[in-house]
């Protein structure tokens, strides 16, 4: 707490310094080429302009063992720069002003350069700057240019280190600081800790050595495979280093490079390039003549030098922020009509490309408008997932900090109570000044309950749970209750010899008092999206709980039967939003305000009530409670609801019940059941199209998420919900999303609900919130 005061200036100061000198960076913080290396081949990525799409550009790959091209992108998302290193490549989003917000995917390739899996890993602030290694990627966010590193478990760096400039190698990460000054993290020796004491304009790395470029253009290199440089060189404009290569850009275009294999062809000698890039042995570079592609250092490029006849050559901007004019003919490269790839400063050209059609007044606008939307849509989440997160943790501290020495009062108390068949309220001991009000819950006796259930007889039965059958009962004064019947313990058998009946007694009073805790507990917990527990019954041998009766029933029954009744509230979709929204605070409830925090173990479309006005609270929580530490070693849950990771760990986590929830937002967005058919189902479609049996048993996870990851929700939005607006179809995509990091197969990888809330609140206000505002106005509320 005391150290805040001088971090604070330091910070201060920092953003001074670090403000007067950001002109330093000069080369572009973003690249349109990346390769990436497989165990037998490699493939070279690229933005490469598709006049016919509405994006403009596709981003491809090539593998150079197979000279097959595949093309890679998600919907109408438009990726404006690439990174990638061993087996994986990412495609980033620049939004083109710094109020929208950015995602980036990452693919995961196998040997030969298939598939293996595409995930969102970032959605949030644009980036300042983007950079990969063979095995790592790293970013710099939004304003303050703080380092974000993805997949690199164990890299620690100080807080308030931000870079302007960053260089990433293979163990390690370099950046440039305010000053210019360069630090390098991470384990390589070699590099890190041998940092020359220079002021930087540019820095790059390569798998284990790192080039800075200080002064007028000056070279310096450093690390493993670093190489002799010998001549001054002074007109640095950027540079590509790979495993033991070194090549840098010159202002007059052309290329110089050390290392074996490393300078280009004979034919390229002398020719101008605009940029460059390297991998591990493999060099290539943007041609200024045509924008053609070329690369060498490998022999896998012999054969052919040229990989595409025409790529983007820069990322796209505003054509007013480029102070040095843009490229020719990039132009028709960019999506929108004000876009236009801007030209280095540093670089002079001497040539024009003679190949490029002249700049095309037709521009796409719904393409590019359509783009934007989705920018805003996924960006503005993260900002405001980041936002509640933070509040969320603040608030929620402060309620635990608040709460702690009440729970302990209370569980004290209750232990006072020996006996509960004292038929006294628990009403006496809830505190009065306590924040969670009214933590009154009442005990009831068997024979007054046995009255109004009438005799638990099959007529009053509702249904049944994991603790028991369900009963509903209409108490004096009108109130309708639920009145759930715990089965009953094999203890409450009668027996025969007095010792047992001894060992009875005491095991059915221990009973009694972890029942009793466990009630004084639940007993504080209100909130307006939980079934409220209002009383309890221990006698006998019975144990009995009474809440709430919740008139409409079940999600579960809603959601599944068919056909679904045109006049439920839940065939459109802000109905279906908000039912998800009050779930979900209901569980952020749990997990954290109440205190000691619950896990559900058990979140699940029929655990999901609705009341007479269809708001929707959770059910059947707290009982065999409670916190992450309490081993469960049988686990608990329902098939096709169980988060993987807790099944095979054993492990509970509040993102157990992230996971749970994720598969309800699924039922939700689809009508499909957790474990469905697929005959006769609204995606049969699909099941047709990979011609598959279709009466196998599906996982909604498994149907659904491939087509939220490929941005095409509307391909399994449940067809039963009438034709869905503009902004229903973007709030639902949204939370298709939503949905899908929840169900992510790593804990650490979902989000909180606190953030699951947030997400939510945006998708019901952009959804339901249209009424007067402007449209655009809702999209941009997401
Ligand atoms: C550095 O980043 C942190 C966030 O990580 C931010 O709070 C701070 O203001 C930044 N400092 C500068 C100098 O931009
Ligand atoms: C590719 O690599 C895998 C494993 O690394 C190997 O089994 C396979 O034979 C290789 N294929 C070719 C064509 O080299
Ligand atoms: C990109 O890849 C797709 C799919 O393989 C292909 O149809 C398209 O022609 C490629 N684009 C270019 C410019 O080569
Ligand atoms: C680097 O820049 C800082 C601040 O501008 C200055 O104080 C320092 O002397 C410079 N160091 C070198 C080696 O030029
Ligand atoms: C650049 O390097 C040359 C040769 O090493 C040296 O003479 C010159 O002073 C350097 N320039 C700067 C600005 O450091
Ligand atoms: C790079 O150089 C080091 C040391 O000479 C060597 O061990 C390594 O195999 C080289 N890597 C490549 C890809 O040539
Ligand atoms: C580019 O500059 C380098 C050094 O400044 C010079 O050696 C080379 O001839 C120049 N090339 C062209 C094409 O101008
Ligand atoms: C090399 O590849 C490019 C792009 O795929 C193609 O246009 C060109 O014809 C190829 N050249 C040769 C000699 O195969
Ligand atoms: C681009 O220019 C280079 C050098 O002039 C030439 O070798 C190559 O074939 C050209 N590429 C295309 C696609 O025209």
């Amino acid at each position: 707490m005391h150290s805040s005061q001088p971090t604070k200036l330091l910070f201060l100061l920092l953003a001074l310094v670090f403000l007067s000198a950001s002109y330093l960076v000069s080369s572009s913080p973003f690249s349109t080429v990346a390769i990436s290396r497989l165990s037998n081949t490699t493939l070279v990525c690229a933005l490469v302009p598709s006049p016919g799409s509405d994006r403009r550009y596709d981003l491809n790959c090539t593998s150079t063992s197979s000279w097959r091209q595949k093309s890679y992108h998600s919907g109408a998302t438009a990726y404006s720069a690439v990174a990638a290193g061993d087996g994986f490549l990412c495609g980033l989003t620049v939004p083109d002003d710094d109020d929208s917000y950015a995602t980036m995917r990452w693919w995961a390739f196998a040997d030969h350069g298939s598939e293996v899996y595409v995930k969102r890993v970032y959605w949030g602030p644009p980036l300042a700057a983007l950079a990969s290694s063979d095995a790592h990627v790293c970013g710099l966010i939004g304003g303050s240019h703080r380092l974000q590193c993805w997949r690199w478990a164990g890299l620690a760096i100080p807080p308030g280190v931000n870079f302007s400039a960053i260089a990433v190698g293979r163990d390690f990460v370099c950046g440039l600081l305010g000053c210019g000054a360069v630090r390098c993290f991470g384990s390589d020796r070699t590099v890190v800790g041998k940092e020359p004491p220079k002021n930087f304009s540019m820095v790059a790395a390569g798998a284990r050595h790192v080039c800075g470029v200080y002064g007028d253009g000056n070279l310096t290199c450093w690390g493993a495979g670093a190489p002799e440089l010998g001549v001054a060189l002074l007109d640095v404009v950027s540079m590509a280093l790979g495993e033991n290569k070194t090549c840098v850009l010159r202002s007059n275009g052309t290329v110089r490079c050390w290392g074996k294999g490393a300078p280009p062809p004979d034919y390229l000698a002398g020719e101008q390039f605009i940029a460059i890039q390297a991998r591990g042995d493999a060099i290539c570079a943007i041609m200024m003549v045509n924008y053609s592609l070329v690369c060498w250092g490998n022999e896998l490029f012999r054969r052919n030098h040229t990989i595409y006849d025409r790529v983007l050559p820069g990322t796209c901007s505003r054509i007013a922020s480029c102070s040095c004019g843009v490229l020719p003919g990039s132009g028709t490269m960019c999506a929108s009509e004000d876009e236009g790839i801007c030209q280095s400063c540093k670089l002079q050209l001497s040539s024009d490309p003679t190949s490029s059609p002249p700049p095309s007044q037709q521009t796409n606008i719904g393409g590019s408008s359509k783009r934007r939307m989705l920018l805003i849509i996924i960006g503005s989440v993260g900002f405001g997932l980041g936002l509640v997160a933070l509040l969320t943790f603040l608030v929620s501290a402060a309620l635990r900090k608040q709460g702690n020495g009440q729970v302990h009062d209370k569980v004290r108390v209750g232990r006072r109570r020996r006996s509960p068949a004292t038929a006294q309220s628990l009403q006496e001991e809830a505190s009065p000044d306590s924040r969670l009000g009214g933590g009154t819950i009442e005990e009831f006796s068997i024979h007054f309950l046995l009255k109004f259930a009438d005799n638990f007889s099959e007529a009053h039965k509702i249904g049944s749970g994991s603790f028991g059958a369900v009963y509903r009962a209409t108490l004096p004064g009108g109130h309708e209750v639920a009145i759930k019947r715990g089965n009953l313990p094999a203890a409450a058998v009668p027996s025969t010899s007095r010792r047992h009946e001894q060992l009875r007694i005491r095991d059915n009073e221990q009973r009694e008092r972890a029942f009793c805790s466990e009630l004084v507990l639940l007993s504080r917990i209100n909130h307006k999206n939980l079934v409220r527990l209002l009383g309890f019954c221990s006698e006998q041998g019975e144990r009995v709980l009474v809440y709430e009766y919740m008139a409409n029933g079940t999600l579960h029954d809603h959601l599944h039967r068919r056909p679904m009744s045109p006049s439920s509230p839940l065939s459109s979709w802000p109905a279906r939003l908000r039912v998800a929204l009050d779930a979900a605070r209901g569980i952020e409830y749990l997990h954290s305000y109440a205190v000691p925090a619950i896990i559900h173990r058990d979140i699940k479309s029929t655990n999901i009530l609705l009341d007479a006005e269809w708001t929707a609270k959770v059910a059947d929580f707290g009982l065999s409670l409670t916190s992450p530490d309490d081993e469960g070693s049988v686990a608990a849950g329902t098939v096709g609801y169980m988060d993987p990771e807790y099944y095979r760990l054993r492990r509970l986590t509040e993102k157990s019940d992230v996971y749970s929830f994720g598969v309800v937002l699924l039922e939700l967005v689809t009508g499909c059941k957790a474990i469905h058919r697929s005959r006769g189902v609204e995606v049969a479609a699909r099941a047709e199209e990979e011609g598959e049996g279709s009466t196998t048993p599906r996982n909604v996870v498994e149907m659904a998420v491939p087509w939220i990851e490929a941005d095409d929700v509307a391909r399994v939005m449940d067809r039963r919900v009438g034709a869905a607006s503009a902004e229903e179809t973007a709030a639902v995509a949204y939370v298709g999303y939503v949905a899908a990091e929840c169900v992510r197969p790593e804990g650490r990888d979902r989000p909180t609900m606190g953030e699951v809330v947030g997400a939510l609140e945006r998708a019901v206000a952009a959804c339901s919130g249209t009424a007067g505002a402007e449209p655009g106005e809702a999209r941009r509320r997401l």
